[in-house]
């Protein structure tokens, strides 16, 4: 099997190349090399390879800053995720393509389907909603993955940011009114091997939710987080958390106060049991020791 990956360098593509070499074909291209804007040097990395699916982990993905940078995160995450989906089609491949939990309001209070009614509420979940419409419609085999909350060892995410301020100051002050899904990415990354590799009489193409469970606040999350870096040793001290709301916390993008994602339909697609993200976070913490 071969597999183009557009983001190779990001959080979930550096994971994905990682998985994926050992047992695959891979093409893994970085924002460095390659300007998923350009269409035509899109269309000439999916012809010179010729891969059986495409993944597409690049991405706009600076939520405050996209409010006012509003033009690229479009140009980004519409244009160039619609790019890559017409190269797929052009080249017979499958894509998988992220969305975000972002899409939804938050005014819900159970988990979002799939077929639950989206409306984001900042410029980043607009572009990404925007990016499912111009993929599914650009080619037909196509999986798009809404994911919420994701850590991992690279990157920029909560759980380094968190640990990062542990080790600076004694007392942190978390959001405790925003309610989601934090996701192990090699849960993710695992998830999209299992789709890449899917029959496609067996598995629908499409959209689908998936994200770890259990779903918390920030603030839980961090407590969480936290606890396990004490109990590892990697904290001397712990840290005080100090529980505050949204509004106590000024942020230039509106987030949802509830944006937890229903996984039932990937579930029963790929026949798994739901990913407990505690479990990547020790694991993911033990390495970093090491
Ligand atoms: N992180 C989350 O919590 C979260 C939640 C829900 C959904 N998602 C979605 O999941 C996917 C993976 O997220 P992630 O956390 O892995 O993101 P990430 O770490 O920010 O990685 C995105 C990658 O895309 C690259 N990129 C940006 N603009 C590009 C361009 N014009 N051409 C080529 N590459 C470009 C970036 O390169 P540079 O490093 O050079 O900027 C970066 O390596 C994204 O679709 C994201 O929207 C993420």
């Amino acid at each position: 099997m071969k597999y183009l990956i557009f983001g190779a360098n990001g959080q979930l593509g550096q994971v994905l190349c990682r998985q994926l070499q050992s047992v695959a074909d891979v093409c893994g291209l970085h924002s460095a090399q390659f300007n998923i804007v350009d269409n035509a040097k899109v269309f000439q990395a999916a012809q010179t390879f010729m891969p059986d699916v495409i993944i597409n982990a690049a991405a706009y993905t600076a939520v405050d800053k996209a409010e006012c940078e509003r033009d690229l995160c479009f140009q980004v995450n519409i244009s160039g995720a619609e790019n890559i989906a017409k190269a797929a089609q052009q080249v017979g491949a499958k894509i998988i393509h992220f969305s975000s939990d972002y899409v939804f309001d938050g005014r819900q209070r159970e988990p979002y389907t799939e077929t639950s009614p989206t409306a984001p509420l900042n410029v980043y979940g607009q572009s990404k909603l925007l990016s499912e419409q111009a993929v599914s419609q650009a080619c037909s085999r196509h999986f798009i993955v809404r994911t919420s909350w994701l850590f991992g060892a690279t990157g920029h995410n909560f759980v380094k940011s968190i640990l990062r301020h542990a080790q600076q100051t004694s007392t942190l002050r978390v959001v405790t009114d925003q309610i989601g899904s934090p996701t192990w990415v090699n849960d993710l990354a695992n998830i999209v091997i299992a789709l890449a590799n899917s029959n496609e009489n067996a598995v629908d193409y499409g959209i689908y939710h998936f994200s770890g469970s259990p779903a918390m606040s920030w603030y839980d999350f961090a407590q969480t987080i936290i606890n396990e870096a004490t109990s590892l040793k990697w904290l001397p001290e712990k840290p005080k958390i100090l529980p505050i709301l949204s509004a106590d916390y000024p942020s230039a993008a509106v987030r949802p106060a509830y944006s937890v994602l229903a996984n039932h339909k990937i579930q029963a697609a790929l026949k798994h049991t739901p990913c407990d993200w505690r479990k990547g976070l020790r694991e993911m913490l033990r390495e970093n020791i090491k």
